[in-house]
């Protein structure tokens, strides 16, 4: 693998126009980064008894944020805000685990080249042996006057899309338009298979970012087959075993760490029921179903409903075989109640949003179904910036998902 151990640097040729720009701070008043502060402090000193005087703490950030515009976590604050953020998301099944997050603090890390290098590291050390641990890897903070950097794309690893001549995709349609934007910056494309990974666009500053390749060795990827359908390998499917979400900003009491790249393990329907199953992503439903002999010719020969099953079935048996963690949706549905469960015991909310919990087949077999819940907008959070959006989707009119 000696090869794969040098990251290659492609910086791109291109003059920086308007929309590459590195995105303006938003000049939030001092006074509301202290509100939000305040009630961030509050919250860490009541779950962390131990933490110190927390009166002393907030006359500190009163002084800091009154000569800089923002102020600067302790170690200890970082953590449990990166924690809390995750606990906060509504969106996510996952959360049993939330207080295991391991926190990578690069908050000294400031070059375009460091960042990516700390990518390729959290890749490397957040699957050591194939065993995923949550991760989260965080850079500097945007300041007044001087944002921190940008990873542009929506996650470390993710499949290039590219559009033919005949109007088709090769790859992942959700990246065509990230795709030709990396190309018109200097990117020379991969070999042109449905599965190159996409290189890391990092920017500090204003001006064009900084391309680079991932090194082979830190993209962790999984061949799927079939337990009882031998021709299933010959379809040469594959997929990352990791994902690490880039483009989201950690917001902690009033602070945007806009790069803070983080992950947990998959569940099976995550790529069996959506990335590719989806019409719009790998479509692969229709073709999986011809090759298992189903009557394509009616909806209601439920082709797609058995197609899904047995893709499904591939990716959980491939991941299992290949020893990289992944959870499936039952036990996920029910650790999640279990989640809800403790969280209420602690007298606290669990935001959920019940559009992305329940999974997105066998819905209604899962525990999670059978119930509502409150949904709301805790802080700390990850959030998502309208820029960000755009910049991972290649286009200026993202809207959410
Ligand atoms: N659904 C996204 C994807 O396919 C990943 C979202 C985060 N998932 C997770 N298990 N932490 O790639």
């Amino acid at each position: 693998m000696g090869g794969f151990s040098v990251l290659t640097w492609r910086r791109s040729r291109r003059a920086p126009d308007p929309f590459h720009e590195a995105p303006k701070v938003p000049e939030v008043p001092p006074a509301d980064v202290m509100a939000a502060a305040e009630d961030y402090l509050r919250l860490f000193h009541a779950e962390n008894p131990g933490a110190g005087v927390l009166r002393e703490r907030l006359r500190e950030i009163r002084q800091e944020i009154a000569d800089t515009g923002t102020y600067t976590h302790t170690s200890g604050e970082l953590v449990f805000g990166a924690r809390v953020a995750w606990r906060n998301s509504g969106r996510c099944i996952g959360r049993l685990y939330w207080r295991s997050l391991r926190v990578r603090d690069r908050r000294h890390v400031t070059t375009a080249e460091g960042v990516a290098v700390e990518c390729v590291n959290h890749l490397r050390d957040a699957a050591p042996g194939r065993r995923i641990r949550p991760t989260i890897t965080v850079f500097p903070q945007d300041r007044p006057g001087a944002p921190g950097p940008r990873i542009w794309n929506e996650q470390l690893i993710r499949y290039a899309g590219y559009a033919t001549a005949d109007g088709s995709v090769v790859g992942d349609p959700r990246y065509v338009g990230f795709t030709a934007m990396l190309r018109e910056l200097g990117w020379s494309g991969g070999p042109g298979s449905p599965f190159d990974v996409l290189p890391l666009a990092v920017s500090v500053g204003s001006g064009p970012p900084l391309l680079s390749t991932i090194p082979g060795d830190a993209v962790l990827e999984v061949a799927l087959s079939h337990p009882r359908h031998p021709w299933f390998e010959q379809l040469g499917l594959r997929w990352h075993a990791v994902p690490v979400i880039s483009n989201m900003c950690l917001e902690i009491g009033g602070v945007c760490y806009r790069a803070a790249p983080f992950n947990g393990w998959y569940m099976g329907t995550e790529i069996g029921a959506r990335n590719l199953a989806d019409a719009d992503r790998y479509d692969l439903m229709p073709l999986i179903a011809r090759r298992l002999g189903l009557n394509t010719g009616t909806d209601r020969s439920l082709w797609r409903d058995r197609a899904l099953v047995e893709l499904n079935v591939a990716v959980l048996h491939s991941f299992e075989r290949a020893g990289v963690t992944m959870t499936d949706h039952h036990t996920e549905a029910r650790h999640f109640l279990i989640h809800l469960e403790r969280e209420e015991r602690a007298g606290r909310v669990c935001p959920a949003d019940w559009t992305w919990i329940v999974p997105p087949m066998s819905a209604s077999a899962t525990p999670v179904f059978h119930r509502y819940y409150e949904d709301r907008r805790l802080s700390p959070n990850f959030v998502h910036h309208a820029d960000s959006l755009e910049r991972a989707l290649g286009h200026r009119t993202a809207t959410g998902g």
